[in-house]
């Protein structure tokens, strides 16, 4: 079979499943060759929080850029504490932020969309390559609901750039849902989302959004949202 159809297959096979059942259903049939990638974002704490209630060995990994904001290391700390797990830790190639930043600047992302491109694959594309090195299958926390660029992505698809399988559990997840099972299990969860960062990523990078915005214009808010992906997620 080939992968397009082994890929639309599960997508049938899991339309209607709960997101721990696919979790579990793939950690059963893949066993170690399974990584989930958290940013510590409120998805990733629920997907965080199922893993923690199945209780099998898992790879858990999340890209330090070293733009973080301080919040978002002391939920890593907490988060690893609570639950007792290592969430291994990637950061960039040191050589390649050196350079970049000595030739362009050490905020060379407001610059320009190239400028900007270039940092988050220095900081988060290679890394992300080395950690899903020998995996089969990626866990992400993405939601369809989030942005315009994501309205296309699927449950599961196949991600070329790092050959796995791209398991999406929460895409079709509505923010209330993810609400409401944070608070159903007392999950921790990054103090911004409080103070009005409903989507966190790197500190020069974020910012606070009013109510009624989008809840990801708060990233990169200087670009239009069609150009708002890092390059982690390719949906279309
Ligand atoms: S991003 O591409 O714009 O940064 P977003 O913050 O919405 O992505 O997160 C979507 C998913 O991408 C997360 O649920 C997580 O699986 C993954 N992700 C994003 N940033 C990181 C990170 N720094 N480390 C690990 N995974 C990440
Ligand atoms: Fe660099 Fe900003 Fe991308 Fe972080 S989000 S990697 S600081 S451009």
């Amino acid at each position: 079979m080939s992968m397009k159809d082994k890929v639309a297959e599960l997508n049938r096979k899991f339309r209607n499943t709960p997101p721990e059942e696919i979790l579990l259903w793939f950690i059963t049939d893949f066993g170690d060759k399974v990584a989930f990638s958290t940013s510590l974002g409120a998805e990733d704490q629920v997907i965080t929080q199922m893993f923690a209630r199945i209780k099998k060995p898992i790879k858990i990994f999340t890209l330090d850029t070293g733009r973080l904001f301080q919040e978002t290391y002391d939920l890593l700390d907490l988060t690893q504490k609570k639950y007792g797990l290592t969430i291994e830790v990637y950061f960039p190639e040191t050589v390649n932020v050196e350079k970049m930043v000595r030739s362009k600047g050490i905020n060379l992302f407001y610059e320009s969309i190239e400028n900007r491109q270039q940092c988050c694959h220095i900081r988060k594309i290679e890394p992300l390559k080395r950690a899903l090195a020998g995996k089969e299958v990626w866990i992400t926390g993405m939601r369809k609901e989030q942005s315009v660029t994501r309205s296309y992505a699927d449950l599961i698809s196949w991600d070329p750039a790092n050959e796995v399988i791209k398991v999406n559990p929460l895409i079709r997840w509505s923010v209330e849902q993810v609400w409401e099972y944070i608070n159903t299990w007392n999950i921790p969860v990054n103090d911004l989302h409080a103070k009005g960062y409903p989507s966190i990523g790197c500190s020069p990078c974020t910012r606070a959004v009013k109510p009624e915005e989008d809840l990801r214009s708060g990233r990169w808010w200087w670009e239009l949202p069609e150009f708002k992906e890092c390059g982690l997620h390719k949906t279309h």
